[in-house]
Order: structure tokens, then sequence, then C-alpha cells
């Protein structure tokens, strides 16, 4: 099943990278009805320390105030090989393996987008990791919803911030990672209230608790966990995230993911439930369900890319053969690429069929 979610990614970036040319075919169409899953919440709730956890790695710009001002599309794509590394879209075939450069990376190229002026722009900025310690996953994160505008911001950008969210995860293929800190009162959410929104019945929205080590002491998160406060059609995970303080020390990610297990192990209130606790346990749950979606729309996709192979014939044909040409080799590419998918998805069904589901 991994395949299945690689695959995933890749059509997610031939689709990216054709992405100009992809009103020449049902390419947007493809892409749109793809699985991704988008992390929301109000700003410092910890939506880029949830992501760091899940990947594992420290890479992600964080703070106070507003950090993420790009949408960042983040590939994560499992291998075998003992090395880890980095890949820009808009630096194509260039391996980055010191996580650090990794971040000044999306500051500067969000900075290049925004003028370093605190704007913010809803052009996403592409990044795949390759780790033989993740889990097959496309996550974005988006800047977190805020009440107010600070320095130098325009008025309208709580607003457009909204918007920009709003975007992503009301697409019904949007899988939404609702991200809520424990030590504030859920009724006031950010991330609850805008999933509601899109996700009346909780459908596709996966609640997250963050900062469980930071409530009130005499106060613990077991109804909200248990999913007696809110009720979702999946179960809350909570997870304790690195503090600023654990960050200023540069505790680094294993020994956060130990703490993390112990402090779910070790607190008598949510022992009962340490198994289903933890930014661990997210990411393969999330993988998990990744993978039972993709599966159910295999039918979809498949007819989707047959259609579209028709439709490419046609145009190829009516063109003549100008593969040469500029309009005819991008057709020709991309027809070639659905092809693949084709050849693929077939293999899989076969797969399916003859019982090997792998
Ligand atoms: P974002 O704005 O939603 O992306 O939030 P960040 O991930 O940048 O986190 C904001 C601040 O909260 C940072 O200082 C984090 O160290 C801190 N933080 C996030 N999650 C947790 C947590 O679970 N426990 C503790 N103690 N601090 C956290
Ligand atoms: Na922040
Ligand atoms: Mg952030």
């Amino acid at each position: 099943m991994e395949n299945l979610i690689s695959l995933v990614n890749k059509i997610q970036r031939a689709c990216t990278a054709l992405g100009d040319h992809g009103d020449e075919s049902a390419l947007p169409t493809l892409w749109e009805s793809l699985p991704s899953i988008a992390v929301v919440g109000g700003q410092s709730s910890g939506k880029s320390s949830v992501l760091e956890s899940i990947v594992g790695k420290d890479f992600l710009p964080r703070g106070s105030g507003i950090v993420t001002r790009r949408p960042l599309v983040l590939q994560l794509h499992r291998v075998e090989e003992n090395r880890e590394w980095a890949e820009f879209m808009h630096l194509p075939r260039k391996r980055i393996t010191d996580f650090a450069a990794v971040r000044k990376e999306i500051q500067d190229e969000t900075d290049r987008e925004t003028g370093r002026t605190k704007g913010i722009s809803s052009v996403p900025i592409h990044l795949s990791i390759y780790s033989p310690n993740v889990v097959n996953l496309t996550l974005i994160d988006l800047p977190g919803l805020t009440k107010v505008a600070v320095d130098g911001q325009q008025d309208s950008v709580v607003q457009d911030i909204e918007t920009m969210v709003r975007s992503y995860i009301e697409k019904p293929n949007c899988i939404i990672l609702a991200i809520s800190p424990a030590n504030q009162d859920l009724a006031t959410s950010d991330a609850i209230k805008i999933s509601r929104e899109v996700d009346p019945k909780g459908e596709r929205t996966f609640g997250v608790l963050t900062k469980v080590d930071l409530m009130d002491k005499g106060t613990d998160a077991v109804d909200i966990l248990e999913g007696k406060s809110y009720k979702l059609q999946y179960p809350w995970v909570g997870v304790v995230n690195r503090s600023q303080a654990d960050i200023n020390k540069s505790v680094d990610m294993i020994v956060a993911r130990r703490k993390e297990r112990e402090f779910w192990a070790n607190s008598p209130e949510y022992k009962h439930l340490a198994n289903r606790m933890g930014s661990e346990f997210l990411a393969k749950m999330m993988s998990k369900h990744l993978e039972s979606v993709i599966k159910s729309r295999i039918p979809g996709l498949q007819s989707l890319i047959s259609k579209t192979i028709v439709e490419l014939e046609t145009e190829l044909s009516r063109l003549g053969k100008p593969v040469a040409s500029d309009a005819g080799g991008k057709l020709y590419m991309i027809m070639e690429i659905c092809r693949g998918f084709d050849q693929i998805f077939k293999e899989h069904l076969d797969g399916v069929r003859s019982g090997g589901d792998k």
C-alpha cells in the first residue's frame, strides 16, 4: 500500500510541474480529486511543531507571531537507505542535507514572494523530504488563524488568512488536522470553529490536542481525548511537542519523542490512553487513513485518467504530429504520464483481485 501513497505523491508533483499548462487537460481535475492533509489552527497553537514531530526533524520556521506566511506543501517519502535529505520544487535536483538550511530556504522563499512585509501569499512552497524515519504522507502547513493584524500588516490580513485556509480545507478531498491547544478553552478553538463550518459532521476532521503538558494543575484533557467534549468521527489524539525552552536548548527530536512517550505512559490520568496518543501514533494513523482514502478513490481516478488519455489523443491528432513543437510536446508528456498511471492502477487492481494487496 505504501506504493500507492508514493504514486499519489508522483501525480501531485506531475500536476504541479505541469500546472501552467494544466488548462490543456484534465490534470487539474485529477489533482483536485487527490487526498491531502492540511494542518489548521490558531496562531501558536502548535501546527508547525506537530508537523515537525510527524517528520521527526527540525526544519520549520517556528516561534511566536505570524511565522508561516505561505502554504507549505510537504511530501514525505520513505526511503530504505540510511540517509535523509530535502528537495524544494523551486530548486530542482538540489539535495539539501542540512535541515537548518531547509528552514532558512523556507524563510527566504517566503520573503521572495511577500517582499519581507510580513504579508501573506497563497502561492505554496513545495518541499519533499526523503528519510527512512517517515511514513509516506502529503501534509500542508498553513498560516495560523488570527484575530488581529500585527506590526505593519494590512488589516485585511486576518480575513485573507481565513480565506486562504478555507480554500484548502473546503475541498471535499482535504483531510483536516485541526490543532487545538489544551491550555485554552476548546469552545474558543479556531481550528474547531473553521473545520466545523466546512465539515459539519466531522467526517474528514482529525482533532489534535497540543500542549497537554501545559494545562493548569488540577485539570486534565481526558474528556476531550475520550471524545466526550467534542465528538468527531475519528478519535482525538493528544500530543506533547517541544516547549519553547526545549527548542532554545536544542533538545533533539529523538529525545523529545522519548519524553513524549514517557509523558503518556507515566501520567496516571492518561495511562489508559497511552497506546493511542502521541506524535508517532498520529503519523501512523494519518498514513493508514490516507491509504484507505486513496484505495477507495482508485476506480474514480482510473476512469478520470482513461478519459484524459482519450482527450489528449484527440487533441494530439488534431494538432497533427508536431511533437517537437511546444504545445504538442507538453501534451505528449502529459499523456505519457497518464499512461504510466493507468498501467500502475491496472496492476494494482489485478493485485487486489488476485488477493495480493500490497
Ligand atoms: P504554530 O504557530 O501553530 O505553527 O505554532 P508553533 O509550532 O510555532 O508553536 C508555538 C510555540 O508553542 C512554540 O514556542 C512551541 O515550542 C510551543 N509548543 C507547541 N506545542 C507545544 C506542546 O505540546 N507543549 C509545549 N510545552 N509547548 C508547545
Ligand atoms: Na507561530
Ligand atoms: Mg507555524
